[in-house]
């Protein structure tokens, strides 16, 4: 057991990254920090999951399911702000678990955020399929649906079926364009980025604009529909379970910490791009979904595609709007599955640099300056599991990971002001325990809330993890050749 709880000291972490062949290339500011967490948070949760939770769910209470989802992960993102700022170094998460909870923590953070990053990418780029496949429907161009469907499915009640199709090669498709894009550079990558924020935040702002002449008040009305007598079906408890379903909007403004190493000055941009663009996102969230319930009854919700129906029920004066919400949805698919397809090469790649995993990750391409070997890898990975899988079991392993990331940065803020005030911090997390420990305890509660079947696949993953962590990487950690006795 010896080592289990070694932490990383924070000047062996910061004198990192030393020799030429680990520098990546330092070239986002503020705003291309905040836009990359735009990129990777409007998506799915919004596109697709929105309309859904309101239909079956909350309502168009499923407002206050986005404020309530807003303030949970404005703790983790205090909390996030503050190592960010103090330990701006790429790897996020795991690297701030080194450095506060040990190493054991850090490999368990490493690998959850797999589930994140990884599973994230492959969930939206299934959803990504879909709209493109409807989109491409509208001008009678169809793909045959063995081609573009995952061969299995899943529902809780008849366990797992095989569903005719053969593969979801759109989804392939995507994932294999962006995985090229992002070994090709971190500047081009972003440059695509953000163009892709611009004509989805465009879209938005169309929609809102437009929307609003549009809504009638009764669909409003009843604004908190009543509980139908079970747990979770509309009134205050539809609500949190609404809360619960679209948290997987928020997912992703920590990815904005896994950038650190190249950010040209990240102990100031860190805490402005992840409370930034959770900041712009929970405004654009309540704003859509207002306009959502505004323009169409919140019964008529429950399909993949609910913004773009309600702009094609709303009437003839808006019908317009259709194709070009169709775009956005579609590019803003895109840069989700971009980003958190940048985000896990540079988790792999810390882990690697500390020798937890092969040296071979942590290499940097001599020319381009991107991980490509973790980069590619991660981009196979996502292929093969979005063209397999369908998007409900994925979603659910993505939102459990990401809230396991999210109570472990919590606890380790809260470890970490009590053993390292003297530390210097750039931004601190206010109200230090409330929010650390408010932050551990509402993304916990949100954990509990999720299907059994979701906290085994959990567990199994983390069996997987741990038998990779005993039998190779504490046998190879750095921290352990450099100071054994720790
Ligand atoms: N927040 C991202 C989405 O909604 C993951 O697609």
């Amino acid at each position: 057991m010896k080592g289990l709880f070694a932490r990383k000291p924070l000047r062996l972490i910061m004198a990192e990254p030393e020799g030429e062949q680990h520098q990546l290339k330092r070239v986002l500011g503020p705003g291309g920090l905040i836009s990359l967490g735009i990129g990777v948070m409007i998506g799915a949760g919004i596109f697709v999951l929105s309309g859904q939770a309101a239909a079956t769910y909350a309502g168009p209470a499923i407002i206050l399911s986005f404020v309530i989802s807003a303030f949970g992960c404005a703790l983790a993102g205090l909390c996030y702000a503050e190592f960010a700022s103090m330990i701006p170094i790429s790897g996020s998460a795991y690297t701030y678990a080194y450095a506060t909870l040990g190493e054991f923590m850090a490999w368990i953070i490493g690998w959850d955020l797999v589930l994140e990053y990884l599973f994230g990418a492959s969930t939206v780029a299934v959803g990504w399929s879909g709209y493109v496949v409807s989109f491409l429907k509208d001008f009678n161009i169809n793909i045959p649906a063995i081609f573009c469907q995952s061969p299995f499915s899943y529902s809780v009640t008849d366990g797992w079926s095989t569903t005719g199709a053969i593969l979801n090669c759109p989804a392939i498709f995507i994932v294999g364009i962006m995985t090229t894009l992002l070994v090709i550079g971190i500047r081009e990558s972003t440059r695509v980025n953000n163009f892709i924020v611009l004509v989805k935040l465009t879209v938005i702002v169309l929609f809102i604009v437009v929307g609003i002449f549009f809504i009638r008040f009764a669909n409003w009305t009843p604004f908190l529909p009543e509980n139908t007598g079970q747990f979770g079906s509309f009134g205050w408890t539809g609500v949190i379970r609404g809360a619960g379903v679209i948290f997987f909007a928020y997912i992703g403004f920590d990815v904005v910490s896994t950038a650190a190493q190249e950010a040209r000055n990240p102990q100031r941009d860190m805490p402005i791009g992840i409370l930034g663009s959770l900041v712009v996102c929970t405004i654009i969230f309540i704003l859509m979904t207002a306009v959502l319930t505004g323009i169409m009854k919140y019964t008529e919700l429950a399909v993949p595609d609910p913004i773009a129906v309600a702009v094609n029920a709303a009437g003839p004066g808006i019908a317009w709007l259709r194709p070009f919400i169709k775009i956005g949805a579609i590019a803003g698919l895109s840069s989700v599955v971009l980003v958190l397809l940048m985000a896990q090469p540079r988790v792999i790649f810390a882990m690697a640099r500390d020798g937890l995993l092969p040296k071979a990750f942590a290499r940097v391409h001599p020319r381009f300056k991107t991980p490509y070997v973790p980069t590619i890898l991660t981009g196979c990975v996502a292929a093969i599991i979005s063209g397999l899988f369908p998007i409900n079991i994925l979603g659910e392993l993505v939102s459990i990971g990401t809230l396991l990331a999210f109570t472990i940065v919590c606890i380790g803020v809260l470890v970490l002001h009590y053993r390292h005030p003297e530390y210097p911090r750039v931004f601190r997390t206010p109200w230090v325990p409330f929010v650390p420990v408010a932050g551990a305890i509402v993304t916990l509660l949100q954990m509990i809330f999720l299907p059994f079947d979701t906290w085994l696949r959990l567990i199994v993953w983390m069996a997987i993890g741990f038998c990779i962590y005993f039998f190779y990487s504490r046998k190879h950690s750095r921290l352990r050749i450099l100071s054994p006795e720790e």
